[in-house]
């Protein structure tokens, strides 16, 4: 049987890898939405490699599109163009990756994050299809309120609007899955790394930094504290890890997405200072925010019980990462 499987958010930097692995995986027709046009070249994201912005251009790793796949450009918070594309598609199985990310307006947050969710929900009563929530590991907030490491059945205490809204978005899906009118899993999705990320997470922006000193355009290095720890997972394995747990038969609502292992930041910085083949570069301490995770350790049985395994260990991401912007600045 071939199955209709829609990828909301599919520019995106996780939705590209994830209808990759997807048009790969085969047997299925794959329906990548978004609100920007058709793009068979770039992300949606602009970077800065080298100092100036431009649109993020998908590794070749990316391209090109499969055959099976097609794209719609459809604005999610409109409730009757979400029912008009879910009408139209049929899908059997949604992978919902549209999203604001953590520091965009309250009221965007609210609405990609929680408006959209809601309005997918609504649209799929009638087809009970699978819908895996691409949420995120911050929702478990410090010490996610049950200690470590932390677990799908601990608590939960976002400590920012982000994950609040993230949060929410759990709970639509959760609810319409207790009403039988989708089957809803959601990934927690923890610290992403991979090629194409961009500057406002913690690789793209150490890299990005690091270009830029290779260049001679900056004189060292500027970042908040390095001391926090987290579970850093690269892109490809997060996208073999939603196709698990879309796949996967009915059972678990809420899946960790992790590596398993918990690292410094500060060692994420060493290994791209090394990958960028720069000789202790100047640091200059900046402050961090207010308030702030210190430390996360990931269980991923749950996820592992899949038969999932990360096939792309950190330093090799790392050095991808490092690559794209070294490769990019050189090529403008
Ligand atoms: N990256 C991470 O480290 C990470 C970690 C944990 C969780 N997550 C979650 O994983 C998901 C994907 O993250 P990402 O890094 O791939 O983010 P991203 O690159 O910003 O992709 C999200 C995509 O959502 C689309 N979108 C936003 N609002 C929409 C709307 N109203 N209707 C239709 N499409 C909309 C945007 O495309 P258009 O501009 O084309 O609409 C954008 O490309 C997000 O939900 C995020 O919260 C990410």
């Amino acid at each position: 049987m071939t199955r209709t499987i829609l990828v909301t958010g599919a520019q995106g930097f996780i939705g590209r890898y994830l209808v990759r692995a997807l048009c790969d995986y085969g047997n299925c027709r794959v329906v990548g939405v978004g609100r920007s046009p058709d793009n068979a070249t770039h992300f949606t994201h602009n970077i800065h490699p080298g100092g100036a912005e431009r649109a993020a251009p998908l590794p070749n790793a990316l391209l090109p599109d499969g055959p099976n796949y097609s794209y719609v450009a459809t604005d999610l918070s409109d409730a009757a163009a979400t029912a008009r594309l879910i009408a139209e598609t049929a899908p059997d199985i949604v992978f919902h990756l549209a999203g604001s990310l953590r520091d965009e307006p309250f009221e965007r947050l609210v609405t990609n994050n929680i408006v959209v969710t809601r309005h997918l929900c609504d649209a799929l009563a009638a087809h009970h299809a699978v819908l895996v929530l691409g949420s995120s590991g911050s929702i478990y907030g410090e010490l996610g309120g049950g200690g470590m490491p932390l677990v799908e059945t601990g608590a939960t205490e976002p400590i920012d609007l982000y994950a609040a809204t993230k949060r929410t978005s759990e709970d639509i899906v959760r609810i319409a899955t207790r009403a039988g009118k989708i089957d809803g899993r959601v990934a927690r999705i923890f610290n992403v790394v991979g090629p194409g990320q961009e500057e406002r997470h913690i690789a793209g922006r150490i890299a990005s930094q690091l270009t830029e000193l290779r260049m001679g355009r900056r004189d060292g290095i500027a970042l908040g504290p390095l001391t926090a720890w987290r579970d850093f997972i690269d892109v490809r394995d997060v996208a073999d890890a939603l196709v698990a747990i879309g796949l996967a038969g009915a059972g678990e609502i809420f899946y960790n997405v992790a590596s398993g292992s918990e690292t410094q930041i500060a060692t994420v910085y060493d290994v791209l200072v090394a990958a960028a083949g720069i000789a202790c570069p100047a640091l200059t301490q900046l402050p961090g925010r207010a308030v702030d995770i210190g430390r996360q350790v990931v269980d991923v049985s749950r996820l592992r019980s899949l038969g999932w395994q990360p096939r792309v260990d950190l330093a090799q991401s790392l050095g991808n990462v490092m690559q794209y912007y070294l490769e990019l600045a050189t090529n403008a």
